[in-house]
């Protein structure tokens, strides 16, 4: 398998795929997603808006499959709902024009749950019906996969193969104890003032839970809504990068070039994948 990766980020599709294939281009815009890419997988994605890609520089790379997490924003529960109308799904507006051309014979992607039923999601679908691949379509939580961690998400997987209906894995969670730093960093910890004033409205869980709110990008700036917060003896703190690292499944290598600052880590793990789910979902492309 010859992959494409559109919308890279961190690079969890590839991740997800492993051993199982190549990618032979990604692309985003981000300078620190692109960096963190770099530094993990070794090679650097392309900083090009994939809104303006050209079919040959897509011809040229002769890919087989196509992976991607295009922006969700324009399909969040608490955005405006635009859609394609969203100026962010122009990108994603113009790979379904590329699919015209250029259709890929494998397709998997991810994006929040008010895509399921949106026109992005009818065009799609139009798409691969006009192409009679065959896909499947899941919403999945790596509560689900054994990880303490809220992260509801739709994932789509298609195929010119007809796909197998894989079972679920059957996992229980661990406590959030063990995907815990061995050494805590103070600077973790909401001062007194922070503590009174945002404490009420956190999404507040201790190390033995297993569960706990889903992390969104913002969640180095913000606090209700952002994310979870952890409650110590010492008082209450956020989780280090390296912990929503491990929450998302990220493997223990992983890590960020020294430059970036702890609010573009949370911001671009905030924005990732989950990767045992999305291991599970790019399964049905190789069955055994
Ligand atoms: C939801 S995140 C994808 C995360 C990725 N799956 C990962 O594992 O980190 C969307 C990514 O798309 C990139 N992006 C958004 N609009 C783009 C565009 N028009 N062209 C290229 N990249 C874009 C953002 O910089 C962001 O990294």
């Amino acid at each position: 398998m010859r992959a494409i990766e559109f919308f890279s980020g961190i690079g969890g599709w590839r991740y997800a795929l492993g051993h199982r294939g190549t990618v032979s281009r990604a692309f985003d815009i981000s300078p620190g997603a692109n960096a963190t890419y770099a530094h993990n997988h070794g090679d650097r994605p392309l900083d090009r808006e994939i809104a303006t890609l050209d079919p040959d520089l897509i011809a040229g790379l002769k890919a087989d499959t196509w992976l991607m997490s295009p922006p969700c924003q324009p399909f969040c529960r608490m955005g405006a709902h635009r859609g394609l109308e969203d100026l962010r799904s122009r990108a994603f507006l113009h790979l379904m024009d590329l699919m015209t051309i250029l259709p890929p014979d494998h397709l998997v992607l991810e994006n929040v749950v008010g895509f399921l039923g949106s026109q992005a999601h009818e065009l799609l679908c139009s798409r691969l019906r006009a192409e009679k691949m065959h896909w499947r379509e899941f919403q999945l939580c790596p509560t689900g996969f054994g990880i303490p961690n809220l992260r509801p998400r739709v994932y789509l997987v298609a195929s010119r193969r007809p796909l197998p209906a894989l079972p679920l894995p059957v996992l229980t969670r661990p406590p959030l104890a063990v995907f815990l730093d061995p050494l805590e960093d103070c600077s973790l910890y909401l001062s007194s003032e922070q503590s009174a004033q945002h404490g009420p409205g956190l999404a507040l869980v201790r190390p033995e839970d297993d569960i706990s709110a889903c992390f969104i990008g913002g969640y180095g700036k913000r606090f209700v809504g952002s994310g979870p917060f952890l409650r110590t003896p010492q008082g209450i703190r956020r989780f280090s990068p390296r912990e929503v690292a491990r929450l998302m499944g990220l493997p223990s290598g992983f890590d960020f070039p020294e430059s970036l600052g702890r609010t573009q880590r949370y911001k671009l793990l905030g924005n990732g994948l989950s990767i045992p789910v999305a291991q599970w979902v790019i399964t049905h492309l190789f069955p055994c």
